[in-house]
């Protein structure tokens, strides 16, 4: 059984193959974060229209990667939420209405479910009940996982995501969109202790909060030189903050549901920094640690074609209606 998985929730066109027994056998992805950095973010009526240019071609690039004829796919899935409604129409229409022509059946998938269960891409097995830490530029959330399919959202932000808090400290010290990766690397040039940044809410609870590490780089970046040592000072210990916040409210997670296991999933957790260290917290109180590849971390088809694959083995399939869910709690999945 082959699965097509169709990404396009946000700014990257995403379009893989996966195989039963194959595994991933082809992964095509056109990010537009050039096209948006210009205008600081992403621009939600552009980033439609490039899916809708892109979405084809990357389609017949993936079949010839996997020297297959569309005739040979048995099933699309597709992001149907969460996301922006324009992206997330173009490959939910795009998915349904290939597989309408192929007479295959269409699998509708919460891209979150997606991140979450990544680590399962390159043939790890989760060990279950787990913790996930999911971060990424639209999410910050622990979710208690009892098995696939089985969510519960133990706590959320209250106000900016992990990501949107790099990208928008990022921008403040003159990094391009999406600057979590640029504020990582200029991060590691910064002097420790130069800058100590709060961490909101740490003392209690499993909520975050992180629009208050924007304000305070913006109050530093206000009264000082700003030369490229200051930034990369700031941006150390914006990190360092950051990864403190993560690590005691992973902890603390844990410690409350009396779980052993961890998966941490998003674009956020590609930072390395972040990895390390909550490899090592994981290592030292002797529980399990899953995070996928780092190159699936951010937005790709191959983690909705993975969850397809799950899913239509569950004889999960949509009728002929095509319904986006910009909103779609983990919680709501059926
Ligand atoms: O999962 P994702 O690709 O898109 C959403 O579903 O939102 O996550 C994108 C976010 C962006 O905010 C980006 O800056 C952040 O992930 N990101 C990182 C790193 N790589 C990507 N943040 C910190 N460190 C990184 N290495
Ligand atoms: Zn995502």
């Amino acid at each position: 059984m082959r699965i097509l998985g169709i990404e396009t929730s946000c700014d990257e066109t995403g379009i893989a193959i996966y195989d039963e027994k194959r595994g991933l056998i082809a992964n095509q992805l056109y990010s537009q974060s050039n096209l948006h950095s210009k205008y600081g973010g992403i621009v939600p009526e552009l980033a439609a229209r490039y899916h809708l240019m892109k979405i084809v071609k990357l389609f017949k690039k993936s079949l010839l990667q996997a020297s297959l004829k569309k005739e040979d796919i048995n099933g699309i899935a597709y992001t149907s939420g969460p996301g922006l409604v324009g992206s997330l129409i173009v490959g939910s229409l795009f998915g349904r209405s290939l597989a309408y022509a192929l007479n295959i059946p269409s699998i509708p998938i919460n891209h979150m479910e997606g991140h979450l269960l990544t680590p399962m891409l390159e043939n790890r097995s989760l060990t279950f009940p787990l913790i996930a830490l999911l971060i990424s530029g639209g999410h910050t959330q622990l979710i208690k996982v009892k098995n696939i399919g089985q969510y519960e959202i133990l706590s959320k932000s209250i106000d900016n995501t992990v990501g949107e808090a790099f990208d928008k400290t990022a921008k403040l010290l003159g990094l391009n969109y999406p600057g979590g990766p640029k504020l990582s690397q200029l991060a590691k040039f910064g002097i420790p202790g130069k800058y100590k940044f709060p961490c909101p809410l740490i003392q209690s609870g499993l909520n975050f909060s992180f629009s208050g590490l924007k304000t305070y780089a913006a109050n530093i970046i206000k009264t000082s030189n700003n030369d490229y040592q200051t930034r990369a000072n700031i941006a150390y210990a914006f990190e360092e903050s950051i990864i403190k916040i993560l690590s005691v409210k992973c902890e603390r997670a844990l410690q409350i549901t009396g779980i052993n296991n961890l998966v941490i999933a998003g674009g956020v957790s590609a930072n390395l920094k972040l990895r390390k260290t909550l490899y090592k917290i994981m290592y030292k109180r002797k529980s399990k640690i899953f995070f996928s590849n780092r190159k699936y971390c951010t937005d790709n088809g191959a983690m909705i074609a993975f969850v397809g694959m799950i899913r239509l083995r569950k004889n999960f399939c949509n009728k002929l209606i095509v319904s986006i869910k910009p909103k779609w709690s983990l919680e709501e999945i059926k």
